[in-house]
């Protein structure tokens, strides 16, 4: 083991043992989802099934919650909920990656766990594929890196974006596709191939691009078959406002739906429906990005993604920690769209279940119908429920007893949009609110199930249409829930403690 690991994994230990001993710190921190161990983390990696258990690695600094050279830390599970802390695995400590470990994944190959990811000298330097060997616990980085520089692709490009390689084997070929920032077509996903993963990778294509369409790099690439297509996952940087429809200016996270043909190494992509695009948001909150999937030996093909932005950040600087996971989200296709879902494993932590019915037209002055900081709400709304021509549905969550610190979820029936507002917490220059267009549903209805866990509101549309994830920091005792109705019919809430 480096010096460096050994340090890392030391003050990791300290810091964890520090959270541990602290209820204040304790109760600052999420009880169903991953959080950062000690300081930063932000990217899933290696997110695999190996040797019995789900392994999920991620990009880390542990020294402070701000980002720095990368290491990857690591946990395992068996049901996407509850985490085990396993040691750290890479430090920056070859002469190839001491600027960091980047992104990457990981997969079973002859009984071993392989990691491909990316290594970096420094900030404006060429990015370089690496691969590792392990055995679920401890990873040796191989000898032959880097695997692939950028002399081995035949085309102009920026060096320095050139990453976040994901890896594939399909009959005795191995298949690495990584993210690039192309001098003509911004974005695009190049391809490469070998028949042994630790040398001899040859460029096969540049699978798909942008154009400048959509976005100038891509980041964290993905793609996988499912339900009969082959869906592309990414996170495109320097989004336009507008362009295309439905995305944010800046980063964002993306898929398309199409097929990828193994001959030529293209991605072709379906228009998806009632649009004329052919790449959508895969989750329309704030706080979402850098997302990989995971095929389950139950053939369940799942989703994780790095519960923060790089644009704002809001983690009190006082927190010895920061960086969270999503919720594991089971993936499938319908109608043309990428339904999520959470995985059914968190079912199961439903505990104590109460309903409420706020009538019509009840505008409350917020006081509280139910008190909680982890749990599920479930309500469903007609379309159009808005008669007097207010047509608006408010949840505050989080609200203080006072009721002046509080997060919205407002839902608007006249706009068909749902916003999230964390503009009543108290975050100096940090104030910052994101509104959505609601999909539109086949029956008139359009049905919410809310997951809130501390500091964190993941809310699934029409049984997983879209999802919108935003986050949030305020003192663990401002746990009231209060509703605003001001549509034209009663609304009916479930509530879940979780066990
Ligand atoms: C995405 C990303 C990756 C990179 C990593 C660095 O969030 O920028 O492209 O590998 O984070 O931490």
């Amino acid at each position: 083991m480096s010096e460096l690991l050994d340090k890392a994994q030391n003050f990791e230990n300290e810091t964890a043992a520090k959270i541990a001993a602290s209820k204040e710190l304790q109760a600052q921190r999420p009880q169903f989802h991953l959080a950062s161990p000690s300081g930063w983390i932000n990217d899933p990696n290696g997110f695999s099934f190996y040797n019995g258990k789900i392994h999920l690695f991620f990009q880390y600094y542990p020294y402070e919650n701000i980002w720095g050279p990368m290491h990857w830390g690591h946990v395992t599970s068996t049901d996407f909920i509850n985490w085990h802390p396993e040691k750290i695995v890479f430090a920056p400590d070859e002469s190839y990656d001491c600027g960091g470990c980047f992104s990457g994944t990981a997969i079973e190959d002859a009984g071993k766990h392989v990691i491909v990811y990316t290594g970096v000298t420094g900030i404006n330097s060429p990015q370089v594929q690496c691969v590792a060997v392990g055995d679920g616990e401890t990873y040796t980085k191989l000898d032959t890196n880097p695997i692939i520089t950028e002399k081995d692709v035949p085309f102009e490009f920026v060096h320095e974006h050139f990453r976040d390689p994901k890896i594939w084997k399909d009959g005795d070929t191995y298949y690495l596709l990584a993210g690039m920032r192309s001098k003509a077509k911004g974005g695009i996903f190049v391809l490469f191939t070998s028949h042994d993963y630790k040398s001899g990778w040859k460029f096969a294509s540049v699978v798909d691009e942008s154009d400048f369409k959509i976005g100038a790099m891509w980041e964290c690439p993905d793609m996988f078959p499912l339900d009969g297509k082959t869906v592309a996952i990414f996170s495109p940087q320097e989004i336009k406002a507008g362009c295309p429809k439905g995305f944010n200016e800046g980063n964002n996270s993306a898929y398309m739906i199409g097929c990828f043909d193994k001959i030529t190494c293209k991605f072709t992509r379906d228009i998806l429906p009632a649009s004329d695009a052919t790449a959508a948001m895969l989750d329309y909150g704030i706080d979402f990005y850098a997302p990989q999937t995971m095929l389950m030996p139950d053939g369940r093909r799942v989703l994780i993604g790095w519960m923060q932005n790089w644009e704002v950040k809001i983690t009190p600087p006082e927190y010895p920690w920061t960086g969270m996971m999503t919720i594991p989200r089971e993936l499938h296709i319908k109608d043309g769209w990428l339904y999520q879902t959470p995985v059914r494993e968190f079912d199961l932590l439903r505990g104590e279940v109460v309903t409420k019915v706020v009538a019509a037209s009840e505008v409350s002055a917020y006081d509280a119908i139910f008190a909680c900081r982890h749990g599920e709400i479930d309500f469903e709304i007609s379309e159009d429920a808005a008669t007097d021509g207010k047509g608006k549905l408010e949840l505050r969550l989080a609200q203080s007893r006072d009721k002046k610190t509080f997060v919205s979820l407002f839902f608007d029936t006249k706009m068909k949009t749902l916003t999230f507002d964390r503009s009543h917490i108290s975050i100096p220059g940090k104030t910052f609110c994101r509104t959505m267009e609601l999909p539109t549903s086949k029956n008139g209805k359009i049905t919410f199930r809310c997951i809130l866990d501390t500091c964190s509101l993941e809310v699934f549309i029409n049984d997983g249409q879209a999802v919108f994830s935003n986050i949030f920091f305020v003192p663990a005792e401002h746990d009231e829930i209060s509703v605003h109705n001001n549509l034209s019919e009663d609304v009916k809430f479930t509530f879940y403690k979780m066990k």
